[in-house]
């Protein structure tokens, strides 16, 4: 008789989540942790934001909670999960903030900073970062 005692069942999970390994680790969005990997990292890039000198000007106007919530959702759509973006382009958004492409640059850091803090692997985080910067000509000197 099979006796399903706890290591027992722990190698079993261990197994079946080998044998189906395209379940978890098919899109950008799952390996991010999907949407509440997602909100951890959006709320983790925001308390940088809020740290960071250089930057932190950019938003004092800015209705946080919407802002995240667009963000959250921009990243789920980008990284193949089922949200669709409803904000408003980034050329739109941005223009008028005069960001430096230092500014962009802090940005990124803090990106690279929390997404390694969730220890999402180099490569997951280099997939997301080649979906920014193709935005880089949008969001800054408008
Ligand atoms: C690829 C990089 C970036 C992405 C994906 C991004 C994404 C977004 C999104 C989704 C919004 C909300 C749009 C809306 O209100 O409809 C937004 C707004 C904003 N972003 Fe970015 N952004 C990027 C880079 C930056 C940088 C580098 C800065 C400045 C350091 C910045 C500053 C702002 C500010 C201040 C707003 C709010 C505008 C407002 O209050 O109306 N963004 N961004």
């Amino acid at each position: 008789m099979v006796n399903f005692s706890k290591p027992t069942a722990f190698f079993f999970a261990l197994l079946t989540g080998c044998a189906n390994p395209s379940r978890t680790t098919d899109s950008l969005y799952q390996q991010l942790g999907a949407t509440a990997g997602l909100e951890q990292l959006v709320d983790g890039v925001l308390v940088e934001i809020e740290r960071d000198q250089q930057i932190v000007h950019h938003f004092k106007d800015t209705d946080i909670v919407r802002f995240r919530r667009l963000l959250i959702e921009q990243l789920c759509q980008l990284s193949g999960g089922p949200c669709q973006y409803t904000g408003a382009t980034m050329q739109e958004s941005h223009t008028g903030f005069a960001i430096t492409p230092a500014d962009f640059d802090n940005l990124v850091n803090h990106f690279i900073k929390v997404m390694s803090a969730q220890q999402i692997p180099v490569t997951t985080q280099n997939a997301l970062l080649a979906k920014l910067a193709p935005m880089y000509s949008d969001v800054i000197n408008r």
